[in-house]
């Protein structure tokens, strides 16, 4: 009865909120003319940033009559402040909603969204997107195009380096972090809350060969058990808004097509918020081949896409196709309705300027508090992939000579899509390192440039940003970085890709680092002294030489404003690094597709080293990766025990729960990532040999042991039958726990 009373105490106020949106909705739209409503969805951009070949024209004439509906990469309380007066000077007032790619930061940058993923560390990733839209929302920013939730297996792809790499687990925990961070409570009470927006829907990291923008093509169960997984997980978690992808799904653009944005996304997900297309993906139709602009706007709003970006198809053709009978007012007001109640939902009805506050812009941007947040993140990314002879952490008392195009390169240290970034407030590895705690001597040279060949550096430096390109030679360049490396202990060689060769449109056949750089490298490995790789990267890249032959290896990713802060912060030990790979790292290009989540097939390899004839394998090439998804090193060492359940059999009613031991055993305090991951051996279809079902970041001192526990009930044992239905089937599953996705130690259970 008790519980009853609570229940209507909370109902109320929401049933009367929600009668208050329907009715102000409905009352605005009884005035809105169909070309009103029809501007309602032309979404234009102010230019900040801008990825396509079309941008927006008489934009102010277009808002003053009404015929637009939000501006997105236009930034500053006194711009947006300028733009939202215009739409006040509009018939019937309506406010514009102000979006912005804020991706991995605003103005304070944070480790690119695949080195985020590598800190598993979800309360970090939520204070991210927290921390983003406190900032971005000081500068007038109500609406975000992230999370980017596309699982992606093939680091050809650029925009990997957005994405939280290869696990829909992991994806999905990620993504649901954002979109709370984001989106705080989703009252948007606060003013420092901003709508997000789920991207990109659907399978866009699956496009053929890696290459941005290509087709994709996939079965129904891979996309429900693999790709699917993290987009639900961000709408379950409330995410206001759903970006259409570029690719097609089934020969059918994501944009036009309705299984998608209505059969699945809103009829089976019960999706209530936003959609709107990507970057002129309306008109982009035309080049898939299907019709003129008319064509493709009529197929996109019936598909269910709901504003139209940059392209304006909607705006000068969706008049002419009411009038022809080709789409219904109806679909238009549908589509108009769900712009209005975000509008209505972020409270910019009450206040169109609620977010242009001059005094939130002077005081919430760029501050100790974020600077600090970004430095902590940063070295919570990194991942430490070797570490022969504990060369790290570095002595305070050693000679380092820091060598690579990298090294004190402001333009490349907050990675892709840091649009909002001031790229001059970037702390560089150089000087990270002389603000080091040791003060230690330190030398420097370039040593190369990251292509040898200039239209290369060119294609890498995109977004305004320049590698900083060197005019001496190769040679010239080496030689120095020779001479200087010879003065010091040790090296440290900080290399790999510039900033924008991820990211969008920014795909390689060839995922090594440059091979000038590589040249570099060598010559720096012959003076016989030790090398650090410190390695700039925002894919996996192939690195078995360098892994052969390097002392120590730090994946740092691209790691935003304070990077070479936190690099000094763990190459001294300040830090001791605990970020493990969310995505697998080839030995090379030919293993791609490779992701721990395999099938097995008939004729699985054995594991034993070497070539077999009549199994899965390559005569030229191990099966297994360099480097597996879930690893990272630490400065101590960890030791597991085999896992335990508290039963043999979990039923619908019966959890088990899994104790594994972990003992650090080595000589610093660390975190571990300690990960478990599952496999049905009786399935009607074939599962994964592995798949990550949960994970414990844990702290524990060294000389300590800590007992990680994990609870599994019979959802963690469900996946998507032929049928598509979600279901645990009968039988004996394997629960393996370990450090990382390839060594694990197994127990059986029996689902019953
Ligand atoms: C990208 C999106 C982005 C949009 C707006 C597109 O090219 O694919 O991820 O949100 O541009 O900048």
């Amino acid at each position: 009865m008790k519980k009853l009373a609570v229940l209507l105490w909370f109902a109320v106020p929401v049933l009367v909120f929600g009668q208050d949106k329907d009715k102000f909705i409905n009352d605005l739209m009884r005035k809105m003319t169909l070309e009103e409503k029809i501007g309602q969805l032309n979404l234009v951009t102010g230019g900040e940033a801008t990825t396509g070949s079309a941008v927006s024209t008489d934009v102010e004439k277009k808002i003053r009559s009404g015929q637009v509906g939000g501006i997105f990469s236009l930034s500053g309380p006194a711009k947006v402040r300028r733009a939202q007066e215009l739409a006040m000077q509009s018939r019937l007032k309506i406010p514009l909603l102000f979006g912005m790619d804020v991706i991995h930061g605003y103005r304070t940058v944070f480790p690119v969204p695949l080195g985020l993923a590598a800190s598993w560390d979800m309360n970090l990733i939520e204070r991210s997107a927290a921390i983003a839209a406190e900032e971005a929302t000081a500068d007038g920013i109500a609406w975000t195009f992230s999370p980017m939730v596309d699982i992606c297996r093939d680091p050809r792809w650029g925009r990997i380096a957005e994405s939280s790499g290869e696990d829909p687990y992991l994806g999905a925990k990620i993504g649901a972090a954002m979109v709370r961070g984001y989106q705080g409570d989703g009252s948007f009470k606060e003013n420092s809350t901003m709508m997000a927006c789920v991207k990109h829907f659907a399978l866009y990291g699956a496009s053929e060969g890696g290459r941005d923008y290509n087709t994709t093509d996939m079965s129904r169960i891979r996309m429900y058990n693999e790709y699917l997984p993290p987009y639900k997980a961000a709408i379950d978690a409330g995410a206001g808004s759903v970006m259409a992808s570029f690719n097609e799904i089934d020969g059918i653009p994501a944009t036009a097509n309705r299984w998608l944005l209505t059969d699945l996304l809103r009829k089976e997900w019960g999706f209530k918020g936003l959609t709107v297309s990507d970057y002129t993906g309306v008109n982009e139709m035309i080049a898939h081949g299907l019709g003129d602009l008319q064509a493709v706007s009529a197929k996109a709003i019936r598909a269910g896409t709901d504003m139209d970006m940059v392209g304006e198809g909607y705006l000068n053709t969706l008049g002419k196709s009411v009038k022809e009978g080709k789409v219904t007012v109806a679909e238009i007001d549908a589509a108009c309705r769900r712009v209005l109640a975000a509008k209505y939902d972020l409270g910019l009805f009450k206040d169109p300027f609620k977010y242009c506050s001059e005094e939130r812009a002077a005081s919430r941007i760029y501050t100790e508090k974020t600077r600090a947040f970004a430095r902590e993140a940063a070295a919570k990314s990194f991942v430490l992939l070797k570490n022969k002879n504990r060369v790290l952490p570095l002595k305070p008392n050693q000679k380092v000579a820091v060598i690579g195009p990298l090294v004190n390169n402001k333009e490349n240290m907050g990675g892709t899509w840091a649009v909002s970034e001031d790229r001059n407030n970037s702390v560089t590895l150089l000087e990270g390192l002389r603000n080091g705690p040791a003060k230690a001597e330190i030398f420097t040279a370039r040593g190369a440039n990251i292509y040898s060949d200039p239209q290369m550096d060119a294609n890498a430096a995109l977004f305004g940003k320049t590698t900083g390109r060197d005019s001496r030679s190769d040679r010239e360049m080496l030689d120095e970085a020779v001479a200087v490396a010879r003065k010091a202990d040790v090296i440290v060689a900080a290399l790999g890709e510039s900033a924008e060769m991820t990211g969008e449109a920014s795909s390689r056949t060839q995922i090594n680092i440059p091979d000038n750089q590589v040249e570099l490298l060598k010559a720096l490995v012959a003076t016989g002294k030790p090398v650090v790789l410190v390695l700039f990267t925002g894919r996996p890249l192939t690195l078995t030489w360098e892994n052969d032959n390097v002392d120590a290896l730090l994946n740092i990713w691209f790691a935003g404003s304070e990077a070479g802060n936190a690099v000094a912060d763990v190459l001294y030990g300040k830090v001791n690094p605990s970020g493990k790979l969310p995505v697998t790292f080839p030995r090379n290009e030919g293993q791609i597709p490779l992701y721990y989540a395999m099938k097995n097939t008939g004729r699985p390899h054995s594991g034993n080293p070497g070539f077999e004839k009549f199994r899965s394998n390559y005569l030229d090439a191990p099966n297994t990766p360099l480097y597996p998804f879930g690893y990272g090193l630490s400065y101590t060492t960890f030791r597991y025990s085999a896992p335990v359940t508290d039963r043999a059999v979990i039923t619908a009613k019966e959890p088990v729960t899994v104790t594994v031991n972990v003992s650090n055993t080595g000589d610093y305090d660390g975190e571990e990532i300690v990960q478990l991951y599952i496999r049905d051996v009786e399935g009607s279809v074939t599962r994964p040999v592995k798949e990550l079902k949960d994970f414990k970041k844990v702290f524990i001192r060294k000389g300590e042991t800590v007992k990680v526990s994990f609870t599994l009930d019979v959802s963690d044992l469900s996946y998507y039958y032929s049928d598509l239905k979600l279901q645990a089937e009968k039988g004996i599953y394997e629960i393996m726990t370990g450090p990382d996705s390839a060594e694990t130690e197994m127990v059986k259970l029996e689902l019953r």
